[in-house]
């Protein structure tokens, strides 16, 4: 009864993880009913059976361990149960399996700009493929902004200087709505994006710059639509674009690529390995260290290294970032 009155207020399932998430605030309804019944059903048969008579004296209470225990116990075991059943669903949210396609995200007043590994761009809608895992690589150029995909039941924050990530695995073909969750200025409630799901065959055709036909809006009818813009058919995979990134800023000069040591270590090999720093730290070489690294390296050198890399905060914008990244993450 409770799912056929909800029915049209909760946004469609449209991966696993969603119908989990329903599946424990259901459970989580269902509980506060049953105890709110209980609890006011109790105190209104107490309330009437023993109402205040003149002939009628009130018996001596001395209390009840076993009533004591059964309140301490229930809720408690009730408690613990639901923590675990939100662990479970949050850890399997937070943890993307490392053959997800990934997508590089960038929040700006008031737009979401798209990097594919092909080197295509999109702007207001991502596209991904159906029933694959797929990971967004997020960062802002400004303020913080939030990525909230209702049907998916996923949110996370976007931020400036940093990145921060979100999966999913689509299961249903069409346009989600995307809303950004973080108060970010005048257009805020106008920072609008849709993740377009397409299937095997959609999909192919999307990236061979093929027609891919109507996609239409699954759920959240009513919402305005965000304006669209799609790149030009990609000048190079986004790695390319990096390549290019990386000579243009002279990182060439102090790097080599080939595992060659120049100045400063080479790039090869350099994405997901361990690093040991001049400060004691070892670290992964992920997107975080690397930004991290690029913007500010005094604070980061790497051990046997002359702490002689300028910074290149500011100087390098955040699409660029992502491509240069993409490029050493290339480099095996
Ligand atoms: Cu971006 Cu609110």
């Amino acid at each position: 009864m409770f799912n056929q009155a909800l029915a049209s207020s909760v946004p469609i399932q449209g991966t696993a993880v969603a119908a989990r998430w329903d599946g424990l605030y259901d459970f989580l309804l269902g509980i506060s009913a049953f105890f709110f019944l209980l609890v006011v059903g109790a105190m209104l048969y107490f309330a009437i059976t023993y109402r205040h008579r003149p002939e009628k004296k009130t018996t001596y209470f001395t209390g009840s361990h076993l009533l004591e225990a059964i309140w301490i116990a229930v809720p408690t075991l009730l408690l613990m149960m639901i923590f675990g059943w939100g662990y479970s669903i949050y850890h399997a949210m937070t943890q993307a399996p490392s053959d997800a396609y990934e997508v590089r995200v960038v929040g700006k007043q008031w737009l979401w700009t798209f990097q594919y590994d092909n080197g295509k761009t999109t702007v207001n809608e991502v596209y991904v493929p159906m029933n694959r895992p797929v990971k967004l690589v997020m960062t802002s150029e400004d303020v913080l902004h939030g990525f909230y995909i209702p049907n998916f039941r996923i949110k996370q924050d976007v931020v400036p200087g940093m990145y921060s990530s979100l999966w999913f695995t689509a299961t249903v073909p069409g346009k989600h709505q995307v809303f950004c969750t973080e108060y970010c200025g005048t257009s805020h409630s106008g920072m609008l994006a849709k993740v377009v799901v397409l299937d095997d065959a959609q999909w192919k055709a999307w990236n061979l710059n093929r027609p891919i036909g109507a996609v239409p809006d699954v759920g959240l009818e009513g919402v305005a639509e965000a304006s669209v813009a799609q790149s030009a058919p990609a000048a190079g995979s986004l790695a390319d674009q990096g390549k290019a990134v990386y000579e243009k800023k002279g990182c060439v000069a102090c790097h080599s690529v080939d595992g060659t040591t120049k100045v400063g270590p080479t790039h090869k090999g350099l994405f997901g390995s361990k690093v040991e720093l001049t400060d004691g730290r070892t670290v992964i070489a992920d997107e975080n260290y690397i930004r991290n690294h690029i913007e500010n390296p005094q604070a980061n050198t790497v051990k046997g290294f002359n702490p002689v890399m300028p910074t290149f905060k500011g100087l390098i914008s955040e699409t660029e970032m992502n491509a240069l990244i993409a490029y050493i993450k290339s480099l095996k």
